[in-house]
Formats: structure tokens, sequence, C-alpha cells
């Protein structure tokens, strides 16, 4: 009789620690991996806080835009994109018209790529960074 009740103590104690280990396991798959979630206050979310949509506050600036999302390609020339500054590069595609530009830069044109992968900015956003890169490349 002793044994038999210590063999189901060890059964219940095992049985504890397997269902203790499953629930472990639930909790790691549903709380994401770290790295993959994004809390307010961490340095992750500080790209996000520094550019705040244009919903609900203030339209940022073409400066402030071209700096977030345009810069990347239009600053260094990268993929072939007309440098900001750069007068002979945007001399003729300013020739193409302004609603062009415009056009191009929020719906896309070969490798460049739609609202400049600003997927916030409002279109009048998008046309500010492009007036700001067409003023500085005169
Ligand atoms: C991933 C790189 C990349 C980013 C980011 C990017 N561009 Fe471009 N952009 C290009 C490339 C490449 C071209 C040249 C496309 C061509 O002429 O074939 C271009 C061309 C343009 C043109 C000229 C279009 C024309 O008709 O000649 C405008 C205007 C423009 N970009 C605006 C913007 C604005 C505004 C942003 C930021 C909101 C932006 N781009 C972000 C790559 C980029």
């Amino acid at each position: 009789m002793k044994k038999i009740l210590s063999i189901v103590a060890a059964l219940a104690v095992s049985a504890a620690a397997a269902m203790a280990q499953s629930v472990d396991q639930e909790i790691a798959e549903r709380i994401a991996p770290a790295g993959e979630t994004c809390m307010q206050g961490d340095e992750c979310a500080a790209a996000v806080a520094a550019a705040p949509a244009a919903a609900g506050g203030a339209a940022r600036s073409g400066e402030a835009v071209y700096n977030a999302s345009c810069a990347t390609c239009h600053g260094t020339g990268a993929a072939g994109a007309p440098k900001l500054g750069d007068a002979g590069a945007w001399g003729p595609r300013v020739d193409k018209g302004m609603d062009t530009l415009y056009t191009h830069a929020i719906n896309g044109f070969n490798a460049m790529p739609a609202k400049g992968l600003c997927m916030d900015c409002s279109e009048d956003e998008v046309k500010a960074a492009v007036d700001y890169m067409v003023e500085g490349s005169k």
C-alpha cells in the first residue's frame, strides 16, 4: 500500500511537472519573441514616435519627410534616384511638369516606390517632399 502511494505521488509530481512545462510553452507561444514586439518607450518605438503620422497632427514639412523617407535613395543616388541638389538630374524631370512628378512620387515610377515608402505620409506630405527636392536642386 505504501509503495502504491509513493508511485501515485511520483506520477502526480511528474504529471504536474509536465503540465507546468506545457503551460510554460503555451505562454512562450502566446507572447511574441523579443524583437518582434515593440513596446512604447522601447528604443525601437522611438523612430515611430519621432515621425508622428499626419492624422490629428500638423502635416510634416517637405524637409522632414525628405529626411525621414526620401534621403535614403535621393541623398545617395541609390538605385539611380536623382540626387537632391543635382540640377542636371532634376532639370529634365521638372520639365515633365510638377503634376507628373507628384503623381510619380505618390504612385511610384520604375524603381521609385509609391510614396517613397512613407506609407503613413499623406499625398500633400509627399508633394511637399517633392517640392523640397525640386527647390533644392535648381
Ligand atoms: C527606394 C529608393 C527611393 C526612395 C525611398 C524614394 N525614391 Fe524617389 N526615386 C527613386 C528612383 C530610383 C527614382 C528614379 C526613377 C526613374 O526615373 O526611373 C526616383 C524618382 C523620383 C522622382 C522623379 C519622378 C519622375 O517622374 O522623374 C520624384 C519626384 C521622387 N522620386 C520623389 C520621391 C519622394 C518625395 C520620396 C520620399 C517621400 C522618394 N522619392 C523616395 C528611388 C527612391
